[in-house]
């Protein structure tokens, strides 16, 4: 885990991507058209929509970038970045980090399993925990692309670790860190972590 984690971090640095400096308040002025599904102040309220609010500023950048250029595909989003220029993601990244993302609640008969599997992961299947890269508290690690899921919607959550096993995402690097855990969950195990990830803060 150790090894994986500096070696990403090595990567990571080496290859950190030159980005423009965004502009949290012209941000703001560039996303009214998609409060209407993440929120005005990125809080969504749906659970298919993720929150953007305090989110990382590295971690939004990338998404917007692989979202644009079809890496990540995000249909309900199809074409809506398409005129957005560089700067212009930039700005919303750093609008949308510069929010607080709202803390949801975890259902007590799922805590249990979820707390177990993010605090210790599977050592027995080389599955390691969840707090090693997005922190015990769930707020992630931003300079090193590793994003904030403390409160983030369990649907949404869920949605992603499923997509991430089954192939379906695929935007988490050549050393494909999420997809290697994500294949030694089970489905009960996602519901279970997804749900303990939504009330963690
Ligand atoms: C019609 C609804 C809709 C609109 C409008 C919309 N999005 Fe999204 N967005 C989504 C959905 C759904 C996802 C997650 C897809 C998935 O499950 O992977 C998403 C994902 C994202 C993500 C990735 C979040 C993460 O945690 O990885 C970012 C960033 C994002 N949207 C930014 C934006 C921005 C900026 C706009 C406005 C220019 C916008 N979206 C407009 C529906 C929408
Ligand atoms: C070695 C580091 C590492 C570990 C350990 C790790 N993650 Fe991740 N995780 C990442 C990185 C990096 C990304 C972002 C990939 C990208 O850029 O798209 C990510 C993305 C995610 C996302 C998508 C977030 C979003 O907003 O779309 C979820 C959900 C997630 N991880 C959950 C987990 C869970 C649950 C565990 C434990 C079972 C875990 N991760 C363990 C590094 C890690």
């Amino acid at each position: 885990m150790n090894k994986i984690l500096v070696s990403l971090l090595l990567t990571l640095g080496i290859t950190g991507l030159a980005q423009a400096a965004g502009d949290a308040a012209a941000g703001q002025g560039k996303v009214v058209v998609c409060g209407a599904c993440h929120g005005a102040d990125g809080n969504s309220a749906a659970p298919n929509f993720p929150k953007l609010a305090g989110q990382g500023e590295r971690y939004l950048l990338k998404q917007l970038n692989d979202i644009k250029s079809g890496t990540r595909p995000v249909v309900e989003m199809t074409g809506l970045l398409d005129s957005l220029s560089d700067q212009d993601l930039a700005d919303i990244s750093a609008y949308y980090a510069s929010q607080k993302m709202s803390v949801g609640a975890a259902d007590p008969k799922l805590v249990a399993r979820g707390e177990a599997l993010f605090r210790g992961g599977k050592l027995n299947e080389g599955m390691p925990a969840c707090t090693g890269c997005h922190s015990p508290d769930g707020a992630g690690l931003d300079a090193a692309g590793f994003p904030q899921i403390g409160g983030q919607h369990a649907g949404y959550v869920a949605k992603q670790l499923t997509d991430f096993r089954e192939g379906n995402r695929t935007n988490d690097g050549d050393s494909m860190i999420m997809r290697g855990i994500a294949a030694k969950l089970s489905n009960k195990d996602i519901e279970a972590v997804s749900s303990f990830i939504q009330g963690l803060h």
